[in-house]
Formats: C-alpha cells, sequence, structure tokens
C-alpha cells in the first residue's frame, strides 16, 4: 500500500477527466431509434454521456432537426498521387465527404503507383498531413508479397482486385488466390476485394452502352469470384466490394462474409443512361437486378453502403464508350440521396444508419457510427424539410459531373468531427485536419466483429 505522501503525488499526476465542452439536444438516433436526448460531449471530443445531462457546458438545440452518426464511407478513391491535374485530390475529396455527411474514409490504393510498399505509404501519410477535411483508413494493395509484413504493420486494411480496373492490369490469378488469402490472414487487417472473374468477361471489343458493358463483365463474372471469396480461410476478415445483385447477398450471407453496395447499384440500371457517364465497373445491372438488391437492401440484408467515388474527369468520360474511364462519383451524395429516401418513406432510417454508419465503422474497428458514451462524437444534424437537389456543377469535385443530376437530396445541415463543428448550414468550415487512422483491433485494443453465418 503506497503511503498517504505517495498517493496524494499519484492523484497529482493522474490528467483530470476530461470535462465538458458542449451539449447537443434534440431527437437523435440513439439504440436503434429517434429519441430526445442530450448528448454531452467532452473537451477531447467524445461522447461522455446520453440521457438528461446535468452541466453548465454550452447547449445547442438542434430544434426540428434531428441528430445521426456521421457516416463512414469504406470505398472512395481520391486518385494521389499520379491523377492528371484536374482530378480529384486528398483536400478536395475529403471536402466533398465532410459535406456529404462521410466522416470516414476508406482511401483505395490502386493510384500512379499504387499503394503496395512502405515507401508509397509514407508518401500517401505525407500528402493527409494538414490537408484532409476528413480521416481517412488507406488500403494498400498486395502485389509485391514481400511488401505485405511491412505494410500490415502501418496500413488500415488490403483491397485485392481479382479483375483489370482503373490502374490495375494485373490481377493475381485463381492459382495464386491461396497463398494471397494466407499472407493476408496472419494481418490480422481487414481485406476488400473487387469480386470479378476476368476468365468470365465477354470479348466484346466494343461495347457502347451500358446495356452492352452489362453482357461484357456480365454477372456470372460477378458470381465466379464471391465463390472463390467463399473457399478462404475463415481467419481471414473478407469483404467484398459493390455486390451488384440478390445472388451475391445470399451467397455472402451464407459464408459469412462483409460486404458492401452502392447507391449506384442500388438505385441505376444499365438503362438510367446511355452515355459513358454510365460505365462503371462492376456494370450497373438490370432493372430487375436493381430492384432485387434495393430489396434485399431495404431488409437490412446488405450490412454496408459505400459509394466507390471514382470522379473520371468529364473530358475522360466523353471519349467513345468503349475508351471511356470506368466509374462514377458518389462520396458527397451518398448519404444525401438515401436520406431523401427515407424522407419519401421508401427506407428505414433505423437500416440506412446501421448501413452507412455502425456496420462499417465497427468493421474498420472505429468508435465512430454510434450515438453512445466512449465513441467520438462524430455527429450530423439532418433536417428533413430541406430538400434540395443534385447538381453535378456544385459538388466539391472537380469532375463536376453525377449519374444523378436532378435527384432528390438531404444534405447534413450540420456535421460534427470530435465535437468540433465543420460543417455549418451546408458549407464547410472546419478548421482541424483530419488524420490517418488504423483499425483499433489490429493495435489490440478492440475484437474484430465475428463471423456470423446466416
Ligand atoms: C474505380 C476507379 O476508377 O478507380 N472504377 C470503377 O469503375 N469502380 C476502380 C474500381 O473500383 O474498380
Ligand atoms: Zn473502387
Amino acid at each position: 500500500m503506497p503511503g498517504p505522501a505517495r498517493r496524494r503525488k499519484a492523484e497529482a499526476s493522474r490528467p483530470s477527466p476530461p470535462s465538458i465542452a458542449l451539449v447537443l439536444a434534440g431527437r437523435a438516433f440513439v439504440r436503434g431509434r429517434l429519441q430526445p436526448v442530450e448528448i454531452a460531449i467532452d473537451d477531447e471530443g467524445r461522447i461522455d454521456s446520453v440521457g438528461k445531462i446535468r452541466s453548465g457546458a454550452p447547449r445547442r438545440d438542434v430544434g426540428d432537426a434531428v441528430i445521426l452518426p456521421a457516416a463512414t464511407d469504406m470505398h472512395v478513391h481520391f486518385r494521389e498521387p499520379g491523377g492528371p491535374s484536374e482530378a480529384e485530390t486528398i483536400a478536395t475529396g475529403t471536402v466533398g465527404a465532410a459535406l456529404g455527411g462521410v466522416t470516414l474514409v476508406g482511401e483505395m490504393p490502386n493510384t500512379q503507383p499504387p499503394l503496395s510498399d512502405i515507401e508509397q505509404w509514407r508518401e500517401k501519410v505525407h500528402r493527409v498531413e494538414g490537408r484532409a477535411a476528413v480521416d481517412l483508413l488507406l488500403f494498400a494493395t498486395p502485389s509485391d508479397p514481400r511488401a505485405v509484413p511491412a505494410l500490415a504493420r502501418h496500413a488500415g486494411g488490403f483491397k485485392v482486385y481479382l479483375a483489370p480496373t482503373t490502374g490495375i492490369d494485373r490481377p493475381p490469378s485463381p492459382e495464386e488466390l491461396p497463398g494471397l488469402w494466407e499472407r493476408l490472414a496472419d494481418t490480422r487487417l481487414p481485406v476488400s476485394v473487387h469480386a470479378e472473374d476476368p476468365g468470365r468477361f465477354s470479348r466484346d471489343e466494343h461495347p457502347t452502352s451500358p446495356v452492352a458493358w452489362n453482357a461484357c463483365r456480365p454477372v456470372a463474372a460477378e458470381e465466379a469470384a464471391l465463390e472463390w471469396m467463399t473457399r478462404a480461410p475463415d481467419r481471414l476478415r473478407l469483404h467484398a466490394a459493390h455486390v451488384t445483385t440478390v445472388l451475391g447477398v445470399d451467397r455472402l450471407r451464407a459464408a459469412g462474409l462483409s460486404f458492401e453496395a452502392t447507391p449506384h447499384h442500388l438505385l441505376l440500371s444499365d438503362r438510367s443512361g446511355a452515355d459513358a457517364r454510365f460505365k462503371v465497373n462492376p456494370p450497373l445491372r438490370s432493372e430487375a437486378d436493381r430492384r432485387s438488391l434495393w430489396e434485399a437492401f431495404r431488409k437490412g440484408r446488405v450490412p454496408i453502403l459505400a459509394s466507390d467515388h471514382a470522379p473520371h474527369p468529364s473530358e475522360a468520360k466523353a471519349l467513345p464508350f468503349e475508351r471511356a474511364p470506368s466509374g462514377v462519383p458518389g462520396v458527397e451524395t451518398m448519404l444525401p440521396l438515401l436520406l431523401s429516401e427515407v424522407r419519401a418513406g421508401e427506407l428505414d432510417l433505423k437500416v440506412l444508419v446501421e448501413a452507412a454508419c455502425d456496420h462499417p465503422a465497427r468493421w474498420l474497428g472505429q468508435p465512430l457510427g454510434r450515438i453512445a458514451p466512449g465513441h467520438r462524437a462524430n455527429l450530423l444534424v439532418v433536417d428533413f424539410t430541406r430538400r434540395s437537389t443534385v447538381v453535378g456543377a456544385k459538388l466539391r469535385s472537380p469532375c463536376g459531373w453525377t449519374p444523378f443530376e436532378g435527384w432528390e437530396a438531404i444534405r447534413p445541415r450540420e456535421h460534427y468531427r470530435d465535437g468540433e463543428r465543420i460543417v455549418e448550414d451546408g458549407e464547410f468550415v472546419g478548421r482541424s485536419p483530419g488524420k490517418v487512422v488504423r483499425p483499433e483491433y489490429a493495435l489490440g485494443e478492440r475484437e474484430p466483429p465475428a463471423r456470423e453465418r446466416e
């Protein structure tokens, strides 16, 4: 037992508990539903308590608006390094995210060069410093097996491309997969997979429309690659990117794997537009496929919503269809489009908050996505009476276009990051820069979500 003198000394050197800096009051999404509460935020930007708060701290009442946890978009491409000068950057992309209610992005490694070794990782972190409006979790790609152990100590996750796509020319062959899975399983990091089997692509050299593109890279190619994934070892933390059909949903749920769907595959079909702005990998599918994916999403059977934000410059998208690059922008419109579906009564708020906020944050091991003590106070204030229209030229991305031109959207009125307001009245006002984060379970602090089979 330490004597009184030593105890006093220990008490004096212990940091004092954080004090309450702000109380947000209003109807908030807490424990699965909207309820009137007060949220106490401490001076370190964490949620201290939720309920009835007795504190002299400044109090803000959001009135008729609602308070939601801010979203995580685990699939974006910000094009640094190597993007053309007119392309998206970490600076512009993260402001778009903030305005769209996204507080953490998973940034993908298919840059020029791809993020595939520790030098590239350092270069990317250097580019983030002081320039990001929200936090980033950086995915690396395991194209060089020797670089994997070092990358695993720094990167936030791995991305495996099973088919050629923007910036990726030589995907691993099916024979290489078992060895690759083993190496990645040892890292304990999340592994996101672009699942299309190029062996099932058709040889049509001149696709001229989204319908033809869908025939070129058919559902069968996605099915085959998802089947490869289900045969990977259980200890691998596997996630399928941009699943496009309910067949895929059923297969992945049966295998207990994580997966995402994008707003474009949920809301657009291969007949929504005829030009290369509607060219994306995997392709937009038939209206019947789209509708069944949407039904699965509405029922809460798609765990994660992610944008696959791929903001190609409009000049590139104006090329003839067969030569135009694949990909659509989406980080700024993802949540606003789906909040609009909630307003229209087409989607439960609970399903949306789980898919856009809670589940992706848990998958990436982040204390985000829930209004609960101990979580970061990354919150949105949303006013469902303030409807707006999506206009490509007004989005923050320099690409200046969107496949959702003219769609109704509900943009967050305010966005708090660690208790600091970074969006006010729909304008970006943030001052403290975003940082690079890693899954806390990779640091030994939290357990990764368990694999559950349906
Ligand atoms: C993405 C891009 O442009 O970076 N394109 C796309 O069509 N989704 C790459 C990718 O995720 O396949
Ligand atoms: Zn992508």
